[in-house]
């Protein structure tokens, strides 16, 4: 079997520089992203690497060529058009990527420039963002011939994704004139998929002014149905209501709001602008809202009324959490109007002035109006009233506070908007289909679903306002449902609708024109066939062995819970499709237990109760219900991949986890499905931005897993790999070291080598009989675990520049702890698997040497001060139990007390001129993260050992800024070893 070039080849650093310049300003992302919030999306770039990598041919070897007639023939196919030989067929690969020059070079350019304030011509690449190009006739014509040298050529080579999700892999896939096939369990999705995979391919740009002028005759007709509910100043535009929730005073009974702070503008070209709100009359319970801004900006808007569970009422005194719950459950939450943003003819920029009486009375007649209109909207299904009853993980976000069902969401203005909405826009789908002709018509409906569902996630009471840069945050900023306790609300009647069909029109213009494929020689390209499949991945309506080759993104463990997400959009989604798309609305919510994801709210009522008192024997806790779930549904899915792919198919998988259970997981299932693995690339798809700014450590990198269908495997002891797994471990270390990974990256980089011995012994016996009297079959963690260690070992000598420096095991676990997950905060677990490999126990870490708190499921390294508060170490002690008190009680004393202090400490312990305690000031600058925040170090323990470098120990080299470990690789396997 002829190998795919990825298989061999992959230019993992470029793909992943173009994949973070992709995602480099929120404002700019493909047009796909704006279409409809899908959760996880993968780069249009790093998803088009896969699919092309993994249907192009390998560049044959000697050896191949030798033994295989086919590879033979697919070297003369591949020197006939790359007559430069390999190197030119890989930089034709990169053209036809997209990618016309070199982003790494690129962005290192514009590192360097933004640093030192240079402004760039251009874009500072020198070609336009990669995703943006589409296969012009001469690369698509060549593509599908050197395609046709690994097939049979016999057929349209097809393409199946079968966890589609937002449609980044299909919708690259298509754009390259393969036969796509896109399935997706979820009903959101699937629509989202039929309007981004699909119609735009079908309908073209043009089709961009149907969805205007309809969409824009919808959004008049709500405005003139609204506009009394929406009163404006002579002039003025509204931009936002802001609002607060409120509860009842326990005094007084009158409405206090929940507001975590009063600001409205913060920072915006040095304006600060707050809401002031002052009590008038505590008998009568009036107060007043004005705004104010600069001094008196800041005396108010850092005023908090509710903070980390305590409320504090306007009209005296605080309470609890648990009575603002109370209240949540008698239905006593309610809303106060703060400010409004508007934009005024004459001023420039958003302003803000408080509600007046108008205002007042348009909110209470808008909830009138709702009230008249629910009785018929509820008899035409209107409003979303479905309960929100099913298990859930977000409960600590909305049910806690009042929202039981989907219309809760949103405030009897809001309701009434999209209510208006919702009856507006199922009258005009119904004209248009007469008007337009039923496959334009439906067309037109699924667009303008599409605007009304961005209507929604733009108008909530999740929506908060954004006092930085002056606007409204959508529903799902984040992926969950986090109660908000201040919030934002749209214009209904002016602004709302004419955005959200902009924003749908501009999406579908931008998808259009990067879906329109140019006729190649071989055939009309823009005939390639695309077909959208609403079902689960463990049971495909496909024939047996009927596709080349499966690239696909799973769902990723317990990162998003898609089903319970979406529903929030899917109550309205099936209400606005009902008539034009069914296949869309069949399902009273979404499927969760299909839903390959590791949902323990799934299995909270079977499970024990999880906790410390947990007993094993007590049966499993939801957690492992769910993880067990996962991985039975994950291995019926790759079943049914294996059935489907042709015998000589290639399956790539994107998989991105920081913890280990997670590749144990992916890996049980892929072997157990029959699969090989192999190859393995760590493409760095994340920017680094985000990283930085997370607390919690996680991975940049997606690592792109190509498998085949097993054939051949020597089933083999575990006893007789180690060694094997071992070996491929420290290679990968030194592999992606060298292509610049660290931390939790550099050790996920070794998951998929490790898993491709085990593919190549499979199954692998423990050398143990099972309950049952069987060879018991390995878990592929305990192969991974001990990849781990290797890791672990070598990233130590890396810090230490390639030398070998023995500590003590604290030492080690707290330096190799910042190097991988360069964050104070990690799971529990993470730091449970890391203490394996340095042969510790996290309770003696915590409780004995305090070097790290614990929190339920998560550990926080401590600072210096923080162990020194907590009695970890004595800074006038003559001796130490570990190397990690003698560096905090230095940095402690030098932090505290100044430099002669310092000195004076180095004196009295002899410390100063000992060779090991420079290496470990070395070690643990180079793995604490020296990520600065307006110009200062965000760790103290960074901060302070910068400047012990510099004033004590100036025979250490000095490091770059916001590159800790970044080069600490170079030293990995220099010097000893
Ligand atoms: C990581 S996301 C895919 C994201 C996608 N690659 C993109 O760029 O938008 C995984 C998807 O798997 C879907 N999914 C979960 N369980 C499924 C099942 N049983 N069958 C098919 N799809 C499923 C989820 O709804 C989710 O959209």
């Amino acid at each position: 079997m002829t190998r795919s070039l990825i298989e061999q080849w992959l230019p993992a650093k470029i793909i992943g520089a173009e994949s973070r310049r992709e995602r480099g300003a929120s404002s700019a992302l493909p047009p796909v992203n704006f279409l409809h919030v899908w959760w996880a999306r993968r780069p249009l770039t790093a998803s088009r690497a896969a699919v092309l990598g993994s249907l192009l041919p390998a560049w044959p070897t000697a050896e191949e060529v030798t033994n295989d007639a086919q590879a033979a023939k697919i070297l003369s196919g591949l020197q006939e058009e790359f007559p430069g030989g390999e190197a030119e067929y890989h930089a034709w690969f990169l053209h036809a990527l997209g990618i016309f020059g070199d982003p790494v070079a690129g962005r290192a350019a514009i590192q360097a420039a933004n640093a030192s304030g240079v402004k760039l011509e251009g874009n500072g690449y020198g070609y336009d963002r990669a995703f943006t190009y589409t296969p012009d006739a001469e690369t698509a014509a060549r593509i599908e011939r050197l395609v046709a040298l690994r097939g049979s050529g016999d057929s349209a080579v097809r393409v199946l994704d079968p966890f589609s999700g937002g449609g980044s892999i299909p919708f690259e896939s298509a754009r390259y004139g393969f036969a796509t096939i896109a399935n997706e369990l979820n009903p959101v999705a699937s629509a989202i998929l039929q309007s981004t995979v699909h119609l735009p391919a079908k309908l073209g740009p043009k089709f961009a002014a149907t969805i205007k002028t309809w969409g824009d005759k919808w959004a008049d007709r709500i405005s003139k149905r609204l506009d009394k509910f929406f009163p404006r100043k002579e002039g003025e535009s509204i931009v936002a209501y802001v609002w607060a929730h409120t509860v009842p005073c326990p005094t007084t009974g009158f409405p206090t709001p929940l507001c975590p702070d009063f600001w409205l503008a913060r920072g915006k070209a040095g304006r600060d602008v707050a809401v002031r709100l002052e009590v008038t009359d505590y008998t009568k319970g009036t107060y007043e809202l004005s705004i104010v801004e600069g001094a008196e900006a800041k005396r108010w808007g850092d005023r908090s009324t509710y903070k980390r569970g305590v409320g504090e009422s306007i009209w005296g005194g605080t309470f609890s959490g648990n009575y603002i719950r109370r209240q949540a459950e008698k239905g006593n939450i309610g809303a106060m109007l703060l400010a409004i943003s508007v934009t005024a003819p004459g001023i420039s920029g958003r302003q803000f002035r408080a509600p007046t009486e108008n205002d007042l009375k348009a909110v209470a007649a808008a909830e009138a109006e709702l009230q008249r209109c629910l009785p018929a909207w509820e008899i035409a299904d209107l409003v979303p009233q479905e309960p929100i009853d099913g298990p859930s993980n977000y409960d600590r976000g909305h049910r806690m506070y009042g929202i039981n069902r989907w219309s809760d969401f949103f405030t009897p203005r809001q309701l009434l908007t999209h209510g208006t909405a919702l009856e507006e826009l199922r009258k005009i789908v119904a004209e248009a289909r007469i008007d337009l002709g039923e496959e334009f018509g439906r067309a037109l409906g699924l667009y303008l679903a599409l605007a009304m569902d961005k209507a929604c996630d733009y108008n909530s009471r999740q929506c908060s306002w954004h006092a930085t840069r002056l606007k409204v945050r959508n529903t799902f900023d984040k992926h969950n449902f986090n109660f908000k306790w201040s919030f934002a609300e749209f214009d209904g009647a002016h602004s709302l609708f004419s955005w959200a069909v902009s924003q749908v029109e501009d999406a579908f213009e931008g998808i259009a024109k990067l879906a329109a494929r140019p006729a190649t020689l071989h055939g009309d390209l823009t005939q390639v066939e695309t077909q959208i499949i609403r079902g689960s991945a463990t049971s495909l309506p496909l024939p047996a062995e009927s596709v080349d080759a499966i690239i696909t993104d799973p769902p990723y463990y317990d990162n998003v819970m898609y089903a319970e997400c979406s529903d929030y959009f899917y109550v309205w989604l099936k209400r606005s499709l009902r008539d034009t798309w069914p296949q869309f609305c069949d399902l009273m919510l979404t499927d969760k237990e299909q839903e390959i994801v590791a949902n323990p709210a799934l299995f909270k009522d079977v499970a024990a109760p999880s906790g410390k008192g947990r007993k094993k024997a007590e049966g499993k806790t939801a957690a492992e219900f769910a993880d067990a779930r996962y991985e039975e549904l994950l291995t019926r899915a790759f079943e049914e991949a294996h059935r489907v792919l042709k015998k000589d198919g290639v399956l790539t998988v994107m998989f991105t986890h920081k913890r280990v259970d997670a590749w144990d997981t992916l890996g049980a299932a892929l072997l157990d499905a029959g699969f090989a693995i192999k190859s393995s690339w760590p493409v760095h798809t994340e920017s680094e931005h985000s990283l930085h700014q997370a607390k919690k450590n996680s991975a940049a990198s997606t690592i792109f897993l190509t498998c085949r269908k097993r054939e051949g495997s020597e089933p083999a002891y575990w006893a007789d790999i180690r060694h094997e797994v071992e070996c491929v471990a420290e290679e990968a270390v030194r592999e992606f070291s060298e292509y610049g990974l660290t931390g939790v990256d550099l050790t996920i980089a070794t998951y998929g080598p490790v898993l491709s011995v085990l593919s190549r012994n499979w199954p692998v016996y423990t050398g143990e009989l099972d309950s049952v009297g069987n060879p018991e079959v390995l878990r592929p963690d305990a192969a991974l675990d001990l990849a781990r260690q290797r890791v672990a070992a070598l990233k130590k000598r890396g810090l230490l520049g390639g030398r070998d420096v023995e500590f003590d095991r604290i030492t080690d676990w707290y330096l190799l702890a910042w190097s991988d997950f360069q964050a104070a905060e990690f799971p529990f677990d993470e730091a449970r698997k890391l203490s394996l490999a340095t042969h510790l126990d996290v309770e003696d870490l915590s409780k004995r040497h305090k070097v790290v708190k614990q929190a339920s499921g998560s550990v926080t390294l401590l600072t210096p001060a923080q162990r020194y508060t907590a009695g970890a170490f004595d800074v006038d002690a003559s001796s130490w139990p570990t190397m990690l008190d003698q560096l905090h009680a230095l940095m402690l004393v030098y932090d505290e007390q100044g430099l002669a202090a310092a000195k004076a400490w180095l004196t009295r312990t002899g410390l100063g001129d000992d060779t090991r305690f420079s290496d470990l000031i070395a070690a643990a600058l180079r793995a604490i993260p020296r990520t600065k925040e307006k110009g200062e170090f965000v760790r103290p323990e960074a901060r302070i050992l910068d400047s012990l470098r510099t004033a004590l120990f100036d025979h250490i080299p000095p490091l770059a800024e916001a590159a800790s470990i970044a080069g600490m690789q170079e030293a990995l396997f220099d010097g000893k070893g």
